[in-house]
């Protein structure tokens, strides 16, 4: 595990930009589901900041729930191995759901995520990201809605960690390697 003296962190993108792109992001979600009424489903523990911004800017009657799963453990990388998914606690049945996700990277979670929520007869499942490595995920994935395209870095705050730190910046950060001089 990496100590604080290991890297540093720099804000890649700022506490207002988010807000803005979360008004510009509701505002089509909140057109989109016009008339119906929905399950927002937050996965934790990363989308839980996202989440709590996001469903408060959305005017349709809304539920709100929240599923925990982690493919990453203490690494950078995905394992691919989504551990606790399990979606026995949710009523699924005839919901429109809006998965509200912290980060997209490899998009494992969310394709078994998304097949389980539809063989358990949900009316539709759509997913917002607050970031998405959109070139690195699986193409066979639709995000219908997000905030940020990034590319590969690992990034942490507003919600997503690194061993379980930074969740509560208000910014979105990178961990640069701290060089020696
Ligand atoms: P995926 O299944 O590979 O798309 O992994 C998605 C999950 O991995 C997210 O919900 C995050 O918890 C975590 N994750 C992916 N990329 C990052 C990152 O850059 N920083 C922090 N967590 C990440």
């Amino acid at each position: 595990m990496s100590n604080s003296e290991d890297y540093q962190l720099r804000v890649l993108i700022q506490q207002e930009t988010i807000e803005k792109k979360i008004l510009e992001v509701s505002k089509q979600i909140n057109e989109d589901y016009k008339g119906e009424e929905v399950l927002a489903l937050s996965v934790l523990k990363g989308g839980v900041i996202f989440a709590a911004d996001l469903v408060r800017q959305l005017t349709m009657p809304l539920q709100l729930d929240f599923i925990q799963l982690s493919s990453y453990g203490v690494k950078k990388e995905s394992s691919g191995d989504v551990q606790g998914l399990s979606v026995d606690h949710l009523t699924i049945k005839g919901h429109h759901i809006l998965i509200v996700e912290d980060i997209v990277d490899t998009g494992l979670t969310l394709i078994k995520l998304k097949d389980l929520l539809l063989s358990k007869g949900a009316a539709s499942v759509k997913i917002v990201a607050c970031c998405y490595k959109k070139e690195k995920a699986d193409a066979s994935l639709v995000v219908d809605y997000f905030c940020f395209e990034l590319g590969d870095d690992f990034v942490v705050g507003y919600g997503m960690d690194f061993a379980q730190k930074h969740r509560n910046l208000p910014y979105i950060g990178v961990m640069d390697e701290r060089k020696d001089d």
